[in-house]
């Protein structure tokens, strides 16, 4: 009865130029293992779900990438949306479609572009997850230690109330300012959502229902079109009118009955720049060169990622991020990445 979705359809824009729109980062293999973040990701469940219960939710966009990628997935199994509403739609869809085939599904629902270190660690916390929902209403997280206040992510504050290793889930924060994340940091009683959920089907519709009756509204149909020849019709037709809402603020921030399995697994969201810098090699002077080769003099704390073959020489730099790919060159200061969305937006066109 186990499920997994893997949600594929992001386009990771505060890894620009890195990741573009055409190539979005899940796409991208970024220390050369020769596995993309997507592929290792299918790697992982794997190992602990069945083949042919593992889907991939992506954009209409990213279909012959993700054939290319994992050629081992059937054509059904691939969930393609017609336009991009965030992941409380996708994770919607993909629940109406996996319930279809299998109405006491057990789901993760997990991202495609993270890194995870320690794997055995990872599946047995995601097996841990299963018993669970397999065996209660609940809505399950997957919460990590925070070491930093950042604003990127859900913060959870967890309460006493406890059912074996599962903490209730008292309060859910998602992408706090600055000053709110650091109390939460300081305070020692948040924990970051790792965007690891795990559930069993009916729990989680009976929360869209609840929390977003206006998503259902779209999606659900009285006689069954999914898992039959005339779903994708049916998406093309009521996909586009989905609020676009993430599952974070649509229902972890609302729901009263979310619990948080607390794992240590080598978690990394590379979500930014930074995060890829924090987790990469360094020289005796904290530099960063990926793909490149470089000569520093006087520089130190810089991240340099420039296409193989490229030497790049700095001088007298400190706490910069040089980054090329195809036709965009960005050169900025490491620490004041957020500011990337803005330079996407105002370089849309290169996007
Ligand atoms: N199919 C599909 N469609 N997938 C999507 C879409 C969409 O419209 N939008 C995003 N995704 C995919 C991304 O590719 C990624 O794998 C995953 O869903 C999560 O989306 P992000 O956009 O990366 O979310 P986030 O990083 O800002 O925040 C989430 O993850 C954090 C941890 O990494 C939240 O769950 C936070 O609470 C959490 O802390
Ligand atoms: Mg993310």
């Amino acid at each position: 009865n186990n499920y997994c979705v893997i949600m594929g359809g992001g386009i990771g824009s505060r890894f620009w130029p890195f990741s573009r729109k055409s190539l979005p980062k899940q796409f991208l293999d970024f220390f050369g293992t020769g596995r993309s973040l997507l592929q290792q990701t299918y790697d992982r469940f794997s190992k602990i779900i069945p083949a042919e219960n593992i889907f991939i939710v992506t954009n209409d966009l990213y279909s012959s990438l993700v054939k290319e990628q994992l050629p081992q997935l059937s054509q059904d199994q691939i969930l393609l949306e017609p336009t991009r509403r965030n992941t409380a739609p996708c994770i919607a869809w993909a629940s109406y479609h996996i319930q279809a085939i299998n109405p006491n599904a057990n789901i993760i629902v997990a991202p495609s572009d993270h890194l995870i270190l320690k794997e055995g660690e990872f599946l047995e916390a995601i097996e841990k997850g299963l018993k669970f929902a397999a065996s209660s209403n609940n809505l399950l997280t997957l919460g990590i230690k925070p070491n930093r206040p950042e604003t990127g992510y859900g913060y959870i504050q967890v309460d006493e109330q406890k059912d074996g290793d599962f903490y209730k889930v008292k309060t859910f924060t998602e992408k706090p300012e600055l000053e709110l994340a650091k109390v939460f940091l300081e305070s020692g009683e948040f924990y970051w959502n790792s965007g690891l959920f795990i559930w069993n089907v009916n729990s989680i519709l009976k929360a869209f229902n609840e929390l977003l009756p206006e998503l259902v509204a779209k999606l659900s149909v009285g006689d069954n079109i999914y898992a039959t020849e005339n779903e994708k019709a049916f998406i093309d037709e009521n996909f586009p009118a989905c609020p676009n809402i993430s599952i974070d603020f649509g229902i972890m921030e609302k729901a009263d009955n979310v619990y948080v399995l607390m794992g240590d697994f080598g978690w990394s969201d590379l979500g930014t720049w930074g995060s890829l810098y924090d987790l990469s090699s360094k020289d005796e002077n904290n530099n960063v060169s990926l793909k490149c080769e470089t000569l520093m003099y006087n520089c130190k704390n810089n991240i340099v990622v420039l296409p193989e073959g490229k030497l790049a020489v700095l001088q007298n730099m400190e706490d910069y991020l040089i980054a090329e790919s195809d036709n965009v060159l960005l050169i900025c200061k490491k620490d004041e990445e957020h500011a990337i969305r803005k330079f996407v937006n105002d370089a849309q066109i290169k996007m």
